[in-house]
């Protein structure tokens, strides 16, 4: 993972390249560095910790001047986040610097091979690897440029990296393999980053380098080679960005910001895709001949996004009558999955550039499926690789912990569940019809839970001291266990489980003491009655019972819980959408209660660039 940005201009660099750095803690937020380049020629200054401990180092830029640098928001790989292990990287001979997001696969080999050459190391990270294999070509001929090239022929992984050569004071150097890099063009100044999210209070015109490309970045123009130093036209696109929808906005936490956007969200995925009461997928334009044709359906993601496609699975195979199979990402890549042209790979992605979906996506290409992505972010490897692209439109998700980006990616799930059943005549007009209009109010119904908070607030105060607590449900409800048990763990650090309800006596239960927390997740009327004799079944061993189900159930799990969240009816397929809502309002009043840092949980980071 990790965020590097670089200035070079006019102007001071660190304070711009510390409020770039502040817009990509998002990717890590292990420690945070800048290195200038100036008349005395390369300058540090790096801390373990949020980027904030290293204003506070550098006095917010005023302890180190300077019109060309880099810097670097770290998500540790290789070594603990230490000051040591922190970026910029300094070559063993002083010359180069370097940040890097990424992992060099083959350090350890070329570790030894620079020992062997007489460089010393001095932190655990591979970055350093990078930095002394440029400088190792460096010493030969003196050509930063060509040390780069010949440096990056050698490394396997993947990597982008902001270099500079205190020889070369006026430029920044840049290369990538498999991780984003961006390159921002200014007026008299010129940037590069790992997101357009750190360039748009500076410049709107971007364009991205692709990899094995080499960027010479100066004040007065950027320079992009090919690989064989062979100079290539890069034109710079405008990105059209409400800068507003990545700040706080007077919230305490964009989690909080996030969650309450999701009504707003949800309608801007939705409307544009409906017209005369039937779904129309204009934006990826499917063959209908290849969708009658679909024998099955994989959906990959990893985390959030896997469990949309737990959700969707159940839709696909009950309403489009499509085999479909949910696997993390993760997995599938290795898993060898039975594919032919007539399998569809839905992968689903807020960021576009979670390593390990990018790789399902090529290995299901590699063996001849489609592959239909559902991405937030425009432009993304993943939007750019697949055969369409949905995208959700849920504008920047800044929390660590997905939230609208889950809602959104959902209601894309619903509209091609009813595309692929219109189209293969497996719902009739008027069936198809029903869910849409019902999609259309899912926006209002969505306002009245959200309107509801405190009360979930107030449970959250009733159970937040829980040091285990387990969600339980089956189908879709299952599949909302899956998320609200991981919204719960990943901000709150509470220990949590997800099961499908009646997999619980076959073990889990054995984890039930008296005070245990179950929430039984229990929307799907036709097996609410099953799953609440599953809660039962864990409140005779002394668990606490808390349901959340819908308005019409309310009064048939009451009997078997302490506490009954409800949500608004709606039809069964979009039920996730508003059974959601109070998991997460849930995870996060808990978290509040325990003084958790709730946009950047420990150890995690928002967009997962290794494997
Ligand atoms: O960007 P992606 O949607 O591919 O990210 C996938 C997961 O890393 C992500 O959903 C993660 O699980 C979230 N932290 C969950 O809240």
């Amino acid at each position: 993972m990790c965020g590097i940005v670089g200035y070079v201009g006019t102007d001071e660099a660190v304070p711009i390249m510390l409020d770039g750095l502040r817009k990509l803690e998002y990717r890590g937020y292990d420690s945070a560095g800048v290195a200038v380049c100036g008349g005395g020629g390369l300058t540090v200054a790096k801390a373990a910790g949020y980027v904030q401990a290293l204003c506070d180092i550098v006095e917010d830029g005023r302890r180190l001047p300077g019109h060309v640098g880099i810097g670097h928001t770290r998500w540790a790989t290789h070594g603990r986040p230490t000051d040591e292990n922190a970026h910029p990287h300094i070559s063993d001979g002083g010359k180069i610097a370097v940040v890097h997001n990424g992992i060099i696969e083959n350090y350890a080999k070329l570790r030894e091979y620079l020992v062997s050459k007489g460089f010393a190391f001095n932190s655990e990270t591979d970055t350093e690897v990078a930095v002394n294999l440029i400088q190792h070509y460096y010493n030969k001929h003196g050509d930063a440029v060509r040390a780069v090239a010949q440096a990056a022929r050698r490394m396997e992984g993947s990597y982008a990296l902001g270099i500079l050569c205190e020889d070369r004071p006026d430029v920044i150097i840049a290369t990538r393999k498999e991780s984003p890099l961006v390159l921002g063009f200014g007026d008299g100044c010129n940037h590069i980053a790992s997101d357009v999210a750190a360039l748009v209070t500076h410049t709107r015109e971007v364009a991205r380098l692709e990899d094995d490309e080499i960027a010479v970045v100066s004040a007065a123009g950027v320079t992009v080679y090919n690989c064989d130093l062979e100079e290539i036209v890069k034109t710079p696109e405008h990105v059209d960005w409400d800068v507003s929808a990545a700040e706080k906005g007077g919230y305490e936490h964009f989690m909080i910001k996030e969650i309450l956007e999701q009504p707003d969200a949800l309608r801007k995925t939705v409307s544009p895709r409906i017209s005369g009461g039937r779904v129309t997928l204009g934006d990826a334009d499917i063959p209908d001949e290849y969708v009658k044709n679909i024998s099955k359906i994989y959906i990959v993601g990893c985390g959030t996004a896997s469990y949309v496609g737990a959700a969707a699975k159940y839709n696909f195979e009950k309403y489009a009558k499509i085999p479909a199979e949910t696997v993390m990402a993760s997995e599938f890549r290795y898993s060898e999955p039975i594919i032919d042209g007539t399998t569809l790979v839905i992968c689903i992605s807020q960021s576009g550039e979670t390593t390990d979906t990018i790789a399902a996506m090529r290995e299901a290409h590699r063996l001849g499926a489609r592959v239909l992505s559902i991405v937030n972010v425009v432009g993304s490897v993943l939007a750019r690789e697949s055969d369409w692209v949905l995208y959700t439109w849920a504008g920047p998700e800044i929390c660590v912990a997905s939230t609208k980006a889950y809602s959104t990616q959902l209601a894309v799930t619903y509209l091609l569940t009813l595309h692929f059943a219109q189209k293969r005549g497996a719902m009739s007009g008027a069936q198809c019809a029903e869910v849409v209009t019902e999609l259309q109010r899912l926006p209002e119904k969505m306002q009245l839970v959200i309107d509801d908070k405190h009360a979930i607030q107030y449970l959250a105060s009733i159970y937040f001291n829980n040091e285990d607590i387990f969600f339980i449900g089956r189908n879709i409800d299952y599949a909302l266990s899956l998320e609200g048990s991981l919204k719960l763990k990943e901000i709150s650090y509470i220990h949590s489980e997800a099961y499908a309800a009646g997999e619980l006596k076959h073990g889990p239960l054995a984890l039930v003491v008296d005070g245990t927390l179950v929430v039984a997740v229990a929307t799907y009327e036709k097996l609410i009655d099953k799953t609440m004799s599953n809660a039962s079944e864990a409140h005779s061993r002394g668990a606490r019972i808390l349901a959340v189900t819908t308005q019409s159930c309310a009064a048939r799990v009451a009997e078997a819980s302490e506490n009954v969240i409800t949500v608004p009816d709606t039809h069964d397929m979009l039920l996730p959408s508003l059974g959601v809502l109070p998991l997460q309002m849930f995870a996060y009043y808990v978290a509040l209660l325990r003084g958790c840092p709730i946009d950047k949980p420990r150890n995690l980071a928002k967009a997962v660039t290794v494997e």
